[in-house]
């Protein structure tokens, strides 16, 4: 189902925090690139780390299709989810190593401050698994909803993930604001009636409110600007 919410003029206030997780708290796309890199490479062709900056904040079965297409093979359902399974299979072997220290620069010192400033705290990520990573990084404490690629049924740039996130938060889309590296991502919290804060590149989250290169740059502070 299609989701779009129309933003209201009521500035509520900002309530709650809605965070991406892979390239935003912790650095996977290293990882999800090694593993798509083999499976191309076993299928007969490459894939290239630019192809894998396309991928970002898209669902695994969304991935596929795009890497099949890219080196023009074509295989049949029950094939593809062979595929995604041996994909995820080299993938949670890597992610399970996973330490606190591959968290990104500021994400603790945020979280940490957000919290304390009594800011809710929610999860929006595309990715099945989630739990594992903030298990091995040790940032599960820090949320007090958890929507991932288990519980939504339509992909970034649809809204469903991060609206799913406010409603367990019992806040309204207005007052929420979603920290995304991917412009699917900035994309599905506008949707949603949300502010958007990109982390990245200015040039390529263009829909954002504000973009800042990492969670360091930010302190609680800066959301009372948005
Ligand atoms: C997103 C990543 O967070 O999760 C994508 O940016 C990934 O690259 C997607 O494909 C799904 O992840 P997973 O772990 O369920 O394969
Ligand atoms: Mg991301």
């Amino acid at each position: 189902m299609q989701h779009t919410v129309n933003p209201t003029n009521t500035a509520a206030g900002i309530k709650a925090c809605l965070f991406d997780l892979d390239g935003v708290l912790v650095d996977t796309a290293v990882y999800h690139y090694k593993a798509w890199k083999r499976l191309a490479n076993s299928l007969g062709f490459d894939f290239t780390e630019e192809q894998n900056e396309h991928l970002k904040g898209i669902s695994r079965a969304e991935s596929l299709n795009r890497i099949l297409a890219w080196g023009n093979v074509k295989k049949s359902e029950a094939e593809k989810l062979e595929l995604a399974t041996l994909k995820n299979n080299w993938y949670v072997d890597m992610i399970s190593h996973m330490t606190p220290a591959e968290v990104l620069a500021g994400t603790v010192d945020f979280l940490t401050s957000v919290r304390k400033d009594g800011y809710l705290v929610a999860l929006g990520s595309a990715s099945k698994n989630s739990g594992i990573i903030l298990e091995k990084t040790n940032l599960a404490h820090f949320f007090d909803a958890i929507v991932d690629g288990n519980l939504v049924s339509a992909s970034k740039p649809d809204p469903e993930v991060f609206l799913k996130g406010a409603e367990l938060l019992g806040v309204a889309p207005n007052q929420c604001v979603v920290f995304e590296d991917a412009v699917a991502g900035i994309e599905a919290a506008k949707r949603g009636g949300m502010k958007a804060i990109g982390i990245g590149n200015k040039n390529v989250l263009t829909g954002a409110d504000m973009v800042v290169s990492g969670l360091d740059k930010l302190t609680s502070q800066d959301l009372k600007r948005l």
